[in-house]
């Protein structure tokens, strides 16, 4: 068995040797100084966007960055986009509904056209899991994944798990409930990998049939009432009914739901009294949320989340090419 050398902190490892991945597809391909490295890296570029009128940096200069979704999106492109033209490269948008897929083409026949364009970076969402590891594998550029069916968006949790870090110093010992439709949320089976590597005990909280058989594979605890999930939470975050993933009825009502699941003020104070709420957004308020839950400045770091996504992308984009810009011990 070769010896295997566990850094303690990032610090101790530099360039490729430090991040040897060539794609960011699953946060279960990251170990936890790679996640930290990630972090460091984009609270960088949170101080840049926040301080300054003027945030171009030019880095990607001369680079072309492919964003193509296949699966609608309004926050997660919008945020790719902004981060790419932060740093200079030239982002070109490619959205399902004005593509050939519409007619008939297969996905191996896009992956091929998008590296005939010779891309420099690609930045995928997909409604299959796995369509975009298989995009990554045909390409000669780096491939972010944007998130791919119920099985991963390793951006999202990148950047709930810098809100946290931001908000609450650290994971150790934190105590994060993970509410709602667990079982199609390719942001929950991303957090709770993350979360439960940097240390954090993760709980998922859901009704039975919203919850997935592999939570405890995944790092979390089941727990099936909300008040037992809640209970000394240090963050709270709520998931949307993916009703559109979904094949029959999982809930009796979204009236009911809300009842027994929703997050209102009465249920938050189960939580820790300074619990952190968070949610990857689109929010359906009065079902998962209600509004005064969601909108509380003390108490939501949702804006902030949307903030911390940009930070994040800039930092994945900046690191991910750095191999093909040619920087040392990167290539
Ligand atoms: C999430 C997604 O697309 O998986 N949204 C997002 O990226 N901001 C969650 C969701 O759609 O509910």
């Amino acid at each position: 068995m070769p010896e295997v050398i566990i850094p303690s902190t990032s610090s101790e490892l530099t360039g490729r040797a430090l991040f040897p991945h060539r794609h960011l597809l699953s946060i279960a391909d990251l170990k936890p100084w790679e996640i930290r490295f990630l972090l460091d890296e984009a609270e960088q570029w949170a101080k840049v966007n926040r301080g300054n009128a003027r945030k171009h940096d030019g880095r990607l200069a001369g680079m072309t960055q492919i964003n193509a979704f296949f699966e609608n999106s309004t926050r997660t492109l919008l945020s790719f986009e902004i981060a790419g033209k932060r740093l200079g490269a030239d982002v070109v948008n490619m959205h399902a509904g004005q593509s050939s897929v519409k007619k008939g083409e297969t996905l191996i026949d896009t992956a091929m056209t998008l590296n005939a364009m010779a891309a420099d970076v690609i930045v995928i969402r997909h409604a299959s899991s796995g369509a975009v590891a298989l995009i990554a594998d045909m390409v000669d550029c780096a491939v972010l994944n944007a998130g791919d069916g119920w099985h991963q968006h390793p951006t999202q949790a990148l950047l709930d798990a810098l809100t946290i870090r931001r908000r609450k110093g650290g994971f150790e010992g934190l105590i994060v409930a993970i509410c709602g439709d667990i079982l199609h949320s390719r942001v929950a089976r991303s957090n709770m990998l993350s979360l439960s590597a940097l240390g954090a005990q993760v709980r998922a909280v859901a009704p039975p049939t919203l919850m997935p058989p592999e939570v405890g594979m995944l790092g979390a605890t089941p727990c099936y009432r909300m008040d037992e999930g809640l209970d000394g939470a240090d963050v709270v975050m709520m998931l949307r009914l993916q009703n559109e993933r979904m094949d029959g009825a999982f809930i009796p009502s979204p009236r009911e739901y809300h009842m027994l699941y929703g997050l209102t003020p009465e249920r938050l104070a189960i939580a820790r009294p300074d619990a952190l709420v968070m949610h990857p957004g689109p929010m359906n308020r009065g079902v998962e949320i209600s509004s005064n839950v969601a909108d509380d400045p003390d108490r939501s770091a949702i804006t902030e989340q949307v903030e911390m996504g940009v930070a994040v992308r800039m930092a994945c984009l900046d690191v991910l090419t750095r191999g093909a810009r040619g920087m040392e011990g990167w290539s």
